[in-house]
């Protein structure tokens, strides 16, 4: 499935430099798996529920420093590039830091993807002006919300969030993580790194904001996909 895009991108076979964009798409059997996907993401989101009395209040237990530390590896990491929502400004977008690192907001129309703009002669992914949404082969993708209010990683504990980087799936045990999300590099930093980058970001400000869930191909690139009539949308 897919297999155009990777084609295209030059990834077949590859595992290299972007070789999580081929593992993913490869992986994400979107017509077959994505309503188990679905009901999984559901699932998960209902025992979050279920925890967020209990655990949402939770203070952080993490020092100074290593907060201190995951903040400088946020900054370095580039996080806020795809997470924080964006103010337009006649220079450009900037981070809007009243919601610092909360993901695609909810509220975000996203604006129509012209026919046969994504394709095996056009291009590999296209991406709103804040960055926090993007389309590619793989459908479409927000980024995730990562303020400690519950509908960010409010519940989730530092096991889940490594798990998450080390695996590649989504909370560490659900589907695979999409595009353009680079954890497979980000999970070639040390568990003591990314407990600090959990520290830090339990450390922001909550921000509620629930950010939807990513949708398969046929939702967003129908049209695209149509125009080639090479393979059918869903
Ligand atoms: C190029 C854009 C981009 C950058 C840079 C980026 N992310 Fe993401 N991230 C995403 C997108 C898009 C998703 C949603 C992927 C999906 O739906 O599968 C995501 C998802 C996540 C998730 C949720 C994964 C899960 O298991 O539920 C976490 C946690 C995360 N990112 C943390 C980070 C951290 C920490 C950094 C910086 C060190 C970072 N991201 C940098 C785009 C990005």
């Amino acid at each position: 499935m897919n297999s155009y895009f990777t084609r295209a991108a030059g990834l077949d076979g590859q595992r290299g430099v972007h070789g999580y964009y081929h593992e993913a798409v490869a992986t994400a059997n979107w017509s077959n798996d994505m309503g188990e996907m679905m009901r999984n993401s559901l699932l998960l989101m209902a025992l979050c529920c279920v925890s967020s009395v209990a655990m949402a209040q939770q203070p952080s237990t993490y020092d100074a420093a290593t907060i201190a530390r995951g903040q400088y590896l946020v900054y370095a990491g580039g996080c806020n590039d795809c997470h924080s929502p964006k103010i337009m400004t006649p220079q450009g977008p900037v981070v809007d830091e009243s919601r610092l690192l909360s993901g695609h907001p909810a509220d975000q129309k996203l604006p129509k993807i012209p026919a046969g703009l994504i394709g095996p002669n056009g291009y590999g992914a296209v991406t709103t002006n804040d960055l926090t949404a993007w389309t590619g082969a793989w459908g479409t993708s927000f980024a995730a919300n990562l303020t400690p209010d519950p509908t960010g990683i409010g519940n989730w504990t530092v096991e889940m969030f490594i798990k998450s980087f080390r695996t590649g799936k989504y909370m560490g045990i659900s589907r695979p993580i999409l595009p353009p999300m680079p954890w497979n590099w980000y999970g070639h930093e040390t568990d003591a790194d990314l407990t600090a980058i959990f520290a830090y970001l339990k450390s922001l400000k909550p921000v509620k904001n629930l950010v939807p869930e990513a949708l398969p191909p046929g939702a967003t690139i129908r049209a695209a996909h149509a125009s080639h009539g090479s393979r059918a949308a869903h």
